[in-house]
């Protein structure tokens, strides 16, 4: 709770080119919430860093998540919309909470284990620590809510923990969050390995469909999606890449599965894997348009990175103080 209004935050890494993934298991999502509650809608650049960014590309990617935000649908107006890095708070109530983490828990987050595994190179102090830093985002705006795919939701659950705790000490100070995990979209699987989950950061391109891919190369990603050979569009475990097709024409349609298969009963899977680009490449036509006329105006998304990163910094900082106070950090002189 923020000023008596529910409030909700998340965010996203500014690595990669977002991927239709992270567009039905979240962000579309934050556009259907936002009328709901005080929204905070954060680019996690620090989060970012805890694998080797070139400079000068993390900037740029940066700028380019926080323009599609708001050409997602986002109301900048009314929403927060900011740069983790231009709100310092997060970094020094993540210090304060990492001393009410244990290493036991963070020792079980798998998306540590996999991101140890896929940089054993770099396996970074910052990089063991991510989800205090998450918890420290999500805690510093009260959050009742925070909307992310399932594949966050262990996330949120050391996050909860974290507050739990800190609570049982020193009375509540945090408000203790819920996830918010679509029913449609909420784990998108790879379009080459339906049993892995579709990311940025796959090196095989025709696994993922990007935010930016124009209509031409989402239905030829689309086409050669693996899928078996039996030729019925039905909805079955068996069956992990027509499942995938089915749950992602669901997500961008609204229609059921049973509508689906009923819809697809007498085509072949040509049809139907038709149907899905088409389907993906109308919803996202006017997402890239806006994403184009926005990336133009400068001065526009200036005076948004400029007013919201006073807004953020404004909760942030009171939920910061109260923390500070609450494990004995002496009180400032004015
Ligand atoms: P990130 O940047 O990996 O992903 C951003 C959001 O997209 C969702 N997502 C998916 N949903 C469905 N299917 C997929 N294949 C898929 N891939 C990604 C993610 O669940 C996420 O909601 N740790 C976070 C960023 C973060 C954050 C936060 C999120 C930092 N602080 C506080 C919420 C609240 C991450 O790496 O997301």
């Amino acid at each position: 709770m923020l000023d008596g209004k529910k409030s909700l935050f998340s965010g996203m890494q500014a690595t990669g080119t977002l991927t239709l993934g992270n567009y039905l298991g979240a962000l579309k999502n934050w556009v259907e919430l936002e009328d709901e509650y005080e929204c905070f809608y954060c680019v996690v650049d620090m989060h970012s860093i805890t694998v080797r960014q070139d400079p000068a590309e993390l900037r740029k990617r940066a700028r380019a998540l926080l323009t599609l935000y708001i050409a997602a649908g986002l109301n900048a107006e009314k929403n927060c919309i900011y740069y983790q890095s231009h709100v310092s708070a997060h970094a020094e109530l993540a210090w304060i909470l990492n001393c009410f983490t244990y290493m036991g828990e963070l020792n079980r987050m798998t998306q540590f284990k996999d991101k140890a595994v896929k940089h054993a190179d770099n396996i970074n102090a910052g990089l063991y620590s991510y989800p205090v830093l998450m918890a420290a985002d999500i805690l510093l705006f009260q959050s009742d809510v925070v909307p992310v795919g399932s594949d966050q939701k262990q996330h949120l659950e050391i996050t909860r923990d974290i507050a739990e705790r800190f609570n049982s000490v020193y009375g509540d100070v945090f408000t203790v969050p819920e996830p918010y995990i679509g029913k449609q979209g909420a784990r998108v699987m790879s379009l080459q390995e339906p049993d892995k989950k579709m990311s940025k950061s796959d090196e095989n391109t025709n696994a993922s469909i990007y935010l930016m891919d124009d209509p031409d190369m989402i239905i030829r990603k689309f086409k050669r999606a693996v899928t078996d050979s039996d030729n019925e569009v039905r909805y079955s475990e068996d069956k992990p890449g027509i499942k995938n097709l089915i749950d992602i024409y669901g997500a961008v349609t609204g229609k059921n599965t049973a509508e689906i298969e009923k819809e697809f009963a007498s085509c072949g899977y040509g049809d139907f894997k038709l149907a899905v680009g088409e389907s993906v490449a109308g919803m996202l036509k006017p997402i890239q348009a806006r994403f184009a006329e926005l990336s133009k105006d400068k001065d526009y998304i200036d005076g948004i990175i400029k007013t919201n990163a006073e807004k953020a910094n404004y909760y942030a900082t009171k939920t910061l103080r109260k923390a500070q106070k609450k494990v004995g950090f002496p009180e400032r002189i004015r």
